[in-house]
Order: C-alpha cells, then structure tokens, then sequence
C-alpha cells in the first residue's frame, strides 16, 4: 500500500515529501479552503512544482459540461494533475470523457461497493472510499475497503483503491490488510506512524550505553 498526503498545506505536504515516503497528495475543497491568501490554482502549482506523482485537485462544478470545464484549466496546470469528481451520473460521465483524453480521475465520496464498480467501470483511475465517515455513522468502512478489493480481483479491474477519510493509525494497517492500494492520510497520522514507545525507549537505551562506554 502506498501513502498520499490528504492536505491542501505546503508545509505538511514539504515535511511528509522529505521522508521519501510519498506517492501522492490529495486535497478536497474544504482542505483547500483552509488556507486562506492563496488561490486554489496558485496552490496547485506550488504543490506539482514539489510532489511529481499524482495530485487530485477536486471539481466544484455539479454539471458534466462544468466539470469538464473546469477540469480542462486544472490539467493545464501540471501534467500530474489527477481530476477528482464527485459519485454521481454526470461525475461518472466526466470520468469518461476525461479518460478518453487520458486523464487520471479519482472519483471521491465513495461509500458503497456497487459505488466503487460504477467509477471503475466509467475508467476511474482511482476510487475513494471514505472510511472514517462510514465508521462516524455506525458503519464499518474497513469492510467497504475489502469488498471493493475482492469485487476488484475477481473481475480482474485495474482502478486503484485510495482509502480516504483517514483518522487514526489503526486505519492504515486496517486498509493495507484489506487490500487498499494507497491510503491518503492527514499529516497528523502519517507521524503518529512514525511513533512507538519501544523505538524511543531503544534509542535512549543505545545512546545511554554508547555515551557511556570506555575507549580500549
Ligand atoms: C479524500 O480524498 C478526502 O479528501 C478525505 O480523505 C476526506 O476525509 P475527511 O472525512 O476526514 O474529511
């Protein structure tokens, strides 16, 4: 399972680039909305300038004539500008389009199988199914992951299965257990992965021991 970074803000995405851990970065418009003094495109530019692997920039627009129109001015910003559209009919019929142009899609809000199937059917690159927000309404979204990664073997589909609407640590061996293929994580969650208290407790054990050894 890869790691993308679910976040519209240049110093996390700096800080996780740095770790040579990451495939990706997602934003959605609430993300981008929270940084405030730059403009959405202005954003995006900054972002492909650093991560050179996909880059999901979502569409506002609700209509497909709207989405594709959008969708044309945010490819033109990189070519690893990955085209994010909603779960619905005129969402699907971008994909379509879209991929007959050969741009990547990642069809977000995702939160049934037959959902997933739809969008890699219409040639999704990617589909998004968003755990925490399943698991916020009582619903298990780690089960959602593994049912779309059976229905995708069994029928042999190339679409690629982001887990999204990461909240904590345990989601992320949950995801890559049940076969996601990429897990997009807040900041906060790619370092609380950094952390157990066995690896702190080794290296003050191996400094301690190391300061204090005698030289023959
Ligand atoms: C995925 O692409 C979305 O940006 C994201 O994971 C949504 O997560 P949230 O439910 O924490 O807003």
């Amino acid at each position: 399972m890869k790691f993308f970074i679910d976040t519209a803000n240049m110093e996390e995405i700096k800080q996780a680039h740095e770790l040579g851990v990451l495939a990706g970065v997602t934003t959605n418009p609430s993300l981008v909305a929270r940084e405030k003094g730059v403009s959405f495109h202005d954003r995006l530019k900054e972002i492909t300038s650093l991560v050179k692997e996909s880059v999901s920039a979502e569409v506002i627009a609700l209509d497909f004539e709207g989405m594709m129109a959008e969708a044309q001015e945010l490819i033109a910003i990189a070519p690893n500008i990955t085209i994010k559209v909603p779960m619905t009919p005129d969402g699907l019929k971008a994909v379509a389009a879209l991929t007959k142009q050969g741009v990547k899609t990642n069809v977000t809000l995702i939160f049934s199988a037959n959902q997933a199937l739809l969008a890699a059917r219409a040639g999704a690159t990617y589909v998004s199914p968003f755990l925490g927000r399943l698991d916020d309404i009582g619903q298990n979204g780690l089960d959602l992951i593994s049912d779309i990664a059976d229905i995708f073997a069994i029928h042999d589909i190339n679409a690629e299965i982001i887990a999204a609407s990461i909240r904590h640590p345990m989601h992320i061996t949950e995801a890559a257990l049940k076969g996601a293929h990429i897990a997009t994580i807040p900041y906060k969650v790619l370092m609380q992965l950094f952390h157990h208290p066995l690896t702190d407790k080794g290296i003050e054990a191996f400094l301690k021991d190391w300061n204090s050894r005698t030289e023959a």
